[in-house]
């Protein structure tokens, strides 16, 4: 009887002391937002981050904002180099005390390939899995449509786009040209375009970036079969996947629906794991 008096309660601590073990080693996650949204909006990233929380107590989530302000954050995701956006937001993870031990990293739309040249430029601290939701791996060729209220935006930068988007003007200062891959224009794609030929190595193999890409645990990219918006929904990339593919690491979801239109359910059956 003494015995099992002791027993229990050690028992009961242990259990306490593994549950909260456990929330506190919920794998902290970052967010990077898509084109014309913002870190907090509570229609899309505050809803993902929602969702997330729900799920799994206690997690850390940062849903990186790009600049000092709301509209700030919005402004830049059209009209901030993308290599300039991508050094601040390593060094924000760097001095994030919650994510010393790594993290999960999920980007939306442009916020995919973007959060992927932050696991291929900055290992440290380390992203263990990137989820991509509709982003662009291979660039896009057209810009059929914007999101919400941007449209007069979108006009514009359409425009510049047409005008020259391997010019250094609109290359150093319009985000979508910095991932414009024109199919017919290879060979300017390939020497001028500052970010994604770069992050995508057509000029030259890295193998730091190889190397790094390489490091995560799992890669998971969700195309939107009926995307109205991403020109072509199809990318690819040729960084060391297909070694990542043979050991697993790769992982390729297909959702019916438009671009970064999800439900609740297909969200927690889905990703959810990938989280926890
Ligand atoms: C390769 O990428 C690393 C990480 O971003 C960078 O420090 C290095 O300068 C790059 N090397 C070349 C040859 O571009
Ligand atoms: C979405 O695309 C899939 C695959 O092409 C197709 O089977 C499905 O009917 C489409 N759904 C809608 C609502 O258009």
């Amino acid at each position: 009887m003494a015995a099992l008096g002791l027993a229990v309660p050690a028992l009961l601590w242990l259990c306490l002391g593994l549950g909260s073990g456990r929330a506190m080693a919920a794998v902290p996650l970052v967010i990077w937002h898509g084109m014309g949204d913002s870190c907090c909006n509570p229609l899309s990233m505050g809803y993902v981050r929602d969702l997330v929380q729900r799920r799994i107590p206690g997690i850390y989530v940062l849903s990186l904002r790009i600049g000092s302000s709301l509209v700030q954050d919005v402004e830049n995701s059209f009209f901030m180099n993308v290599n300039d956006q991508v050094r601040e937001v390593c060094s924000q993870l760097a001095k994030d005390p919650h994510l010393k031990g790594g993290y999960n990293a999920m980007g939306f739309s442009q916020g995919g390939q973007f959060l992927r040249a932050v696991a291929q430029r900055c290992p440290s601290p380390p992203m263990f899995t990137l989820i991509s939701i509709g982003g662009q791996h291979q660039g896009v060729y057209g810009f059929p449509r914007c999101p919400g209220e941007s449209s007069q935006i979108c006009d514009w930068i359409r425009k510049m786009l047409d005008l020259g988007a391997y010019t250094q003007a609109v290359q150093e200062h319009l985000v979508q040209a910095q991932y414009w891959h024109d199919p017919l224009k290879e060979e300017d794609y390939r020497k001028k375009s500052i970010f994604l030929a770069d992050i995508n190595q057509e000029r030259g193999i890295n193998e730091t970036y190889k190397k790094n890409l390489m490091a995560l645990k799992k890669f998971v990219m969700v195309k939107f079969l009926n995307d109205t918006m991403v020109d072509p929904p199809i990318s690819e990339d040729r960084l060391g996947l297909q070694q990542m593919d043979k050991a697993g690491k790769l992982v390729f979801l297909g959702v019916e629906g438009d671009h970064l239109h999800f439900t609740e359910e297909w969200f927690y059956t889905h990703i959810l794991p990938f989280l926890q």
